[in-house]
């Protein structure tokens, strides 16, 4: 074995790392698979200030000494205080259950983490921008509604810049930089890092983070100039959902601060903040950009080296020179002052998750003409980002792209579902060679873009542009394939939607005027976004937001950020609000995450006690918002699709939730050691339960409204006494062959759906659902080119066309939360809460349908779960036909394999039957009817079931 992926805080070698106490986490990879039963018996964290000092074990700033523990993850820095700026480097020793001792040096070499700001003394920057900003009203079409909507349009993006001089060579050199608003960061010419949307979305009226960079390649001795792009942002900008789309939810002004601490050659350092001494320009060539409408880029106003020594801004207005024209009126900066400057440093922290980055680039796959002169690039993925487009013409020319998610029947641009999210870059050419043109402080979900306004004649090539597309960046920890290309393709589709809605928040969508955090869609979504992608510090981020956004009374919003004032508005929806208690389950049950647990503890109490303080009957019926198992069956608009039955009574739905943040609750509470609270919220979910029974099943184990909602939600929610199960799973059924054997189901209880069924004996139904392309089915919409998830299950029916102009997203990934049903039943790779962070995996597949192999994969936190399976050649029926199963399971954990085996059948282990010597490290735990169930240490297995 090896050790793999050291990390503090889920984070490789991270900067600005402002926890106290980080907690650091390793892994294991296998040498040789074929060694089994590798595991951690001891280990021991060293961390100094260099990687001399940790070779040497010379000025240690912890040593844990050695532990006898299996621990390899969330091992909490206890040695000295670290100060700001201050950079640690760490090791692990561990010692194997066979003896040899592990150096992570040697197998995975240093890690670091460097500290943030960690006194807030040590933040010396000042607030500056420009003076108070106008604004002007302009009128944006909404092809949604009548007359066109007002607009508020502020000043130019604002340059600023600041020349220094380093008497010295650099060694090393960290900016810290943040702004109210968006910021690009300069430094000689360049831009600072490859994050955008910078500083991500928190409630910026209580928190708001800086970023951390490494710039010591950006610098030299001698003359440099640091500067910085000021946009609109989440702060400023078009902000909301709908109707209640506002703008300056934050404030009215740009501001930026920084602190650029450079560390010299002859060890001594020296620093740059914002400060009066930085000057500023107002009339730059991005005139207007905003996360909804785009950005307006004029090349005529540019002013090429602003951000570079031998600019003359900064120099005495003595030459004629066009250029020092330009450089007198370069302003003084405007300085905040104590207390609002002070207010604002009260709320800084670093940021700790993953960025918002360009994570591919793409080429379109055609071009169109549908009028003359109006050009569509199709780039073959619904995305979100933008474009990078290169252009020459004459001063003046506007090129304009405008970004949609589809097509009109004619091959025009679709654009009605953006609402007031218009979209749109617009380039004014200054004229001269070709060159690159990029939007900034802006992105955009869509998969074409129409260039119109190019200089006549030009009949540009598919290359003409390339597509940025960005997300907030962790790694992708999951992999699926298996023998129908259907499900490969909706796999896919899950993956990009997800990655198209991590944007600093998990989006319900990146396209129209909306884009916020519903915690809806977010906590439906979040075990397949678990599998996908290491999101554990994307999540915390988010568990902060709505714990942010909690109202006094104890309700959690329905989206978050929560940007307006009225902590009522949009707050405490059953199912929504919940993912306050469902979110920090998952992440505990997903990376073991104890302490994001204990932080978020009072809250969730806070939130289940006013759920029981407002409905003492134990049935929720006093709630805020209630969207219900929201996009049901009876949405759906298209011939012979039943116009009623989907949807479930909303007080059975609010009760089912109510339910299981209780429930939910109880457990955490267990997880914490808080015994009295376990065992107060478990009678609670009981009680809750036993009201559901007596008030909504009926006479012969009907739920009220008899949906397969209702009995999906029941039964995966644990409402129903055993004894009632089983009607309810026939009634599930019934309700399924009542639609014709299709889905009625919204959102909510889709997964749940496909979950009841597959755990109960049903998994052909299930898989008939899941391989479907029958209208409405998820195959239906890749039959009509899908490369994301449909937020509608009939967003575009053909011979129908679109669904409701208004509200019809083409990513969206909330029924894209089947993905866990693909890693979980037709994979096979499932967490145990007992066991979190897959300690101890489940190994599950329930082969079905047309499906003859899947194989796939799941990075967890303690390192890769692999699984490959095939079914024997004679066919579907699994019980009777060969099975065979390789799972990998990483060193210092163990799984439990469940293998479908009838009595009769024979189990082979590497090709020898089970209890053979040589199929140790695997015990046979239990044989039933249908299966049996092994626990095996960790190495790599071939089992055969025939
Ligand atoms: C969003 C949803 C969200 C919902 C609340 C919609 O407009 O796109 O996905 O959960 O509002 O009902």
């Amino acid at each position: 074995m090896r050790l793999m992926n050291l990390r503090c805080e889920y984070l490789t070698n991270p900067l600005g790392m402002d926890v106290p106490r980080p907690r650091l986490s390793w892994a294991y990879t296998h040498d040789d698979p074929a060694t089994r039963a590798e595991s951690q018996d001891a280990y021991r964290v060293v961390v100094a200030g260099s990687v001399e000092g940790l070779q040497r074990e010379a000025a240690v700033l912890w040593d844990s000494g050695w532990v006898a523990s299996d621990r390899s993850t969330h091992v909490v820095y206890d040695g000295q205080p670290l100060a700001s700026h201050q950079r640690v480097y760490w090791k692990v020793l561990a010692r194997d259950n066979h003896g040899a001792v592990h150096d992570s040096l040697a197998e995975a070499g240093p890690a670091f983490w460097q500290a943030g700001i960690m006194a807030p003394g040590d933040w010396h920057a000042g607030w500056i921008g420009g003076p108070p900003a106008e604004f002007t009203t302009v009128h944006v079409k909404d092809e949604t509604r009548e007359s066109p909507q007002e607009v508020l349009r502020g000043p130019p993006c604002q340059m600023l810049r600041r020349e220094f001089v380093l008497d010295q060579p650099v060694a090393r050199a960290t900016l810290y930089a943040t702004a109210l608003g968006e910021y690009e960061a300069r430094l000689n010419g360049h831009r600072v890092g490859d994050r955008y949307l910078t500083p991500e979305w928190t409630d910026y009226s209580r928190r708001l983070l800086y970023q951390t960079y490494d710039v010591t390649a950006l610098l030299h001795e001698g003359p440099n100039v640091i500067g910085a792009l000021l946009g609109d942002g989440w702060y400023l900008g078009l902000l909301g959902p709908g109707d209640q789309v506002r703008q300056l939810h934050y404030g009215r002004d740009r501001r930026f601060a920084c602190l650029l601490r450079v560390e010299l050659a002859d060890g001594t350092t020296t620093e740059v903040v914002t400060d009066a001494g930085w000057r500023l320009w107002s009339d730059g060539p991005v005139r207007w950009a905003d996360h909804f409408l785009g950005c307006t880029y004029d090349a005529r106003k540019a002013l090429p080296g602003w951000d570079a020594p031998g600019f003359p801004a900064d120099k005495e207005k003595d030459a004629d020179t066009g250029a020092d024209a330009k450089a007198r009126e370069w302003a003084p900066v405007v300085v905040l002052e104590p207390p609002e400057a002070e207010a604002i440093n009260a709320r800084l922290e670093a940021q700790v998750h993953e960025p918002v980055q360009v994570f591919q680039t793409l080429t379109p796959v055609r071009v169109t003409e549908p009028a003359p002169g109006t050009f569509i690039f199709d780039l073959g993925q619904n995305l979100v980002g933008w474009c990078e487009v290169t252009l020459a013409g004459p001063p003046g020319t506007e090129v304009r792209l405008r970004h949609g998610e589809m097509l009109e029947l004619d091959g025009t641009l679709h654009t009605a579902n953006l609402r007031l999210a218009t979209q749109t870059d617009t380039f004014v050419l200054a004229g001269g060679e070709p060159r690159a043109y990029v939007p900034r402080f802006t992105f955009h979900g869509f998969q074409y873009v129409e260039v119109t306004g190019l200089p006549a004649g030009t009949r540009p090539r598919a290359d003409f542009l390339v597509a940025k597309a960005i997300a907030s960046n962790p790694p992708v920890t999951g992999a699926f394939a298996c023998s129908n290309p259907l499900l490969d393709r909706l796999w896919q589709n899950i993956l990009w939607t997800q990655r198209d809605n991590m944007a600093s928040v998990p989006t319900d969508c990146p396209q129209r005027n909306e884009r916020m955090g519903w915690m809806g869609d977010a906590q439906v979504f979040a075990q397949t976004a678990i599998y996908n992608m290491d999101v554990a510090a994307f999540f915390a981020k988010f568990v902060r937001d709505i714990r942010d956004a909690q109202g006094e009374a104890g309700q959690y919003p329905d989206f978050a950020p929560h940007p307006f004032p009225n902590a009522l508005l949009f707050a405490f929806g059953p199912g929504w609000a919940d993912a306050g208690v469902i979110i920090p389950w998952r992440l505990y049950v997903a990376y073991g995450d104890a302490r994001l647990l204990a932080g978020h503890y009072a809250s969730m109490k806070k939130y289940v006690d006013l759920i029981h303080e407002e409905n003492p009957d134990y049935l929720w019926r006093t709630w805020g918002s209630n969207y219900g198992d929201w996009l049901n069956g009876d949405t759906l608009k298209a011939e012979g699709y039943p116009t009623m039955g989907g949807a479930l009574p909303k007080d059975v739905y609010a009760t089912m939730f109510f339910a299981h943040s209780v429930d939910l609750l109880g457990r955490i509470a267990r997880v914490l050691g808080h015994a009295a609270d376990a065992r107060r919220y478990t009678e609670l979910a009981g009680k809750v339960r036993e009201a559901f029974v007596s008030e909504f099943v009926l006479a012969d184990g009907i739920l009220a409204g008899h949906t397969q909602s209702a009995y999906a939600m029941a039964l995966e929610f644990g409402m129903l006494p055993p004894a009632l199960e089983p009607r309810a799973v026939e009634y599930l059924l019934e309700t399924i062959e009542g639609y014709d054997h299709r889905l009625s189901t919204g959102f909510v209880s889709t997964v749940p759906l496909m979950h009841a069924l597959s755990r109960r004996g049903h998994v052909e139904v299930a898989y008939a659902l899941a391989e479907s392309t029958r209208f409405p089915s998820w195959g239906y919409s890749i039959d009509q080119g899908a490369t994301t998830i449909w937020e509608r299950w009939d967003g575009f029916v053909a011979g129908r066309g679109f669904q409701d102009r208004g509200m019809n997203s083409f990513n969206h990934y909330s029924i894209g939360a089947v993905g866990e049903w693909l890693y979980a039943v037709v994979l096979g790779i499932a967490f145990d809460p007992t066991h979190p962070g897959m300690k101890r995996a489940i190994v599950h597949p329930r082969p079905g349908g047309s499906v003859t192999w899947a194989r796939g994969h799941y990075d967890s936190i303690h390192g890769r779960v692999a699984v490959s399976w095939h079914r024997g050649e004679e066919g579907a029926s699994l019980t009777g036909d060969s099975f065979h199963l390789e799972v990998t399971v990483p060193p210092n954990t163990t799984a439990i394999v469940h293998l479908p085996c009838i009595p009769g059948c024979q189990v082979l282990v590497d090709g020898k039957p089970l209890g053979n010597p040589a199929a140790a490290s695997c015990e046979l735990v239990e044989q039933s009817a249908t299966e049996t169930v092994l626990h095996v240490a960790s190495g790599r297995y071939a089992f055969d079931v025939k």
